[in-house]
Parts: C-alpha cells; sequence; structure tokens
C-alpha cells in the first residue's frame, strides 16, 4: 500500500516541470538587462522556486519572505510577515514567487510592503491561482495554472504541515485520508 491516502492528482509532477520551465524562459524574456530579485513566499513556495531558479538563465539567488494568514484550509484575512521583511529591494525589480493565489491578500500585502521599501517594481510568478476565490485583485505576471477552489496539497503545499513532499499536486479530501487511515490500521 502506499504512504499517503490515494488523494486525486490535479496536476502531475511531470506537467509541473514543464509548465515551470516555459514560465522560468517567460521571465528570463521579461527581463532584459537587469535581473529581477527572486523572493520564494516560504514554505509553499520552496520547490517551485528551486525548480524555476533551476531554469531561469543567470544562476540567481532566492531570497525567502515568509507571510502568515492561514489556519487550516481557512484564510483569517490578516497578512504579517515574519520573515524577509527587511530584504534589500531598494531599486530592485522584485519577483515574487508564490506556490498557490487564494485570496490575494498574501501578495497584495507583500506587493504593498516592498513597494514602500523602495522596490522599483513587485511582480508575481505563481505556479496555482485559484481566481474564484479573490478577494483583492491582482496581476499575476506568471501563472502556471488555474484551479477551481480545491483544497490542494502537495509539491510545498500543505495542511497544517503534512503532505508537502508529495511530487504532484492533488486535492485534499478528508474523506479520501479518513479511508485510508482506517485501512491502514486493520
Ligand atoms: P491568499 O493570501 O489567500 O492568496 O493565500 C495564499 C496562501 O494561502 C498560499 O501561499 C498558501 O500558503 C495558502 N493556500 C491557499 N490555498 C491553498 C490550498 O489550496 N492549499 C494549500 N495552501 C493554500
Amino acid at each position: 500500500m502506499s504512504a499517503h491516502p490515494p488523494f486525486r492528482v490535479l496536476i502531475p509532477h511531470d506537467q509541473i516541470l514543464r509548465r515551470t520551465q516555459e514560465l522560468a524562459r517567460a521571465i528570463h524574456l521579461a527581463t532584459p538587462g537587469e535581473p529581477p530579485l527572486l523572493v520564494a513566499v516560504i514554505e509553499g513556495a520552496r520547490p517551485f522556486a528551486r525548480l524555476l531558479q533551476k531554469f531561469v538563465p543567470g544562476n540567481l539567488p532566492v531570497q525567502e519572505v515568509r507571510a502568515s494568514s492561514y489556519a487550516g484550509t481557512t484564510s483569517t484575512g490578516t497578512v504579517t510577515i515574519t520573515v524577509g521583511a527587511d530584504l534589500p529591494v531598494q531599486d530592485r525589480h522584485v519577483l515574487l514567487l508564490e506556490d498557490i493565489v487564494d485570496t490575494g491578500r498574501t501578495i497584495d500585502a507583500l506587493q504593498r510592503h516592498f513597494r514602500a521599501q523602495g522596490a522599483k517594481s513587485c511582480r508575481v510568478a505563481a505556479l496555482l491561482s485559484k481566481p474564484s476565490r479573490r478577494v483583492v485583485p491582482v496581476a499575476i505576471e506568471h501563472l502556471g495554472f488555474e484551479i477551481p477552489d480545491e483544497f490542494v496539497i502537495g509539491f510545498g503545499m500543505d495542511l497544517d504541515g503534512r503532505f508537502r513532499e508529495l511530487l504532484d499536486v492533488v486535492v485534499y479530501e478528508r474523506e479520501v485520508e479518513r479511508a485510508f487511515l482506517a485501512a491502514t490500521a486493520r
């Protein structure tokens, strides 16, 4: 039996690879001359950022920022920057790397913050977006996939710290996990 519940695969790993490669190419073409300051929104965006970093020419370093607004499967609304608020963004073109844009609050808060800190621009590359969940409108310059309003895990995304290590993006369903746990307990 597999070590994880058989969650429904939404985006298989090979599609993530291919799409990230395309995004990297587009990012490279969109920023001639002056390379952007890559800033990954951790922890969720780490695998996406690492992959993107491999494909963007120039071996650009990836900085990290942590913003928290989440508890369980629902957003609490207020965004606090707990790591990376003091990154040296002055006169830089910042490119935020995000795993998933949901309500848009996190990206909006980070953009406001870095622009206030003197960034020349603050654009966004996100692996996933759930447009139907948007509360704050945000522009995503480089988007991997639009997905429906389902809670996803895997490829860095978690539910209370679990399932980040799954290679595919899968849909979390409590019932699937319950059935799996019941079967493995037998
Ligand atoms: P937003 O501020 O509502 O756009 O939320 C962005 C953050 O919420 C992401 O960086 C994720 O950490 C988290 N998030 C939103 N939707 C999901 C999901 O379906 N699975 C896992 N995390 C999610």
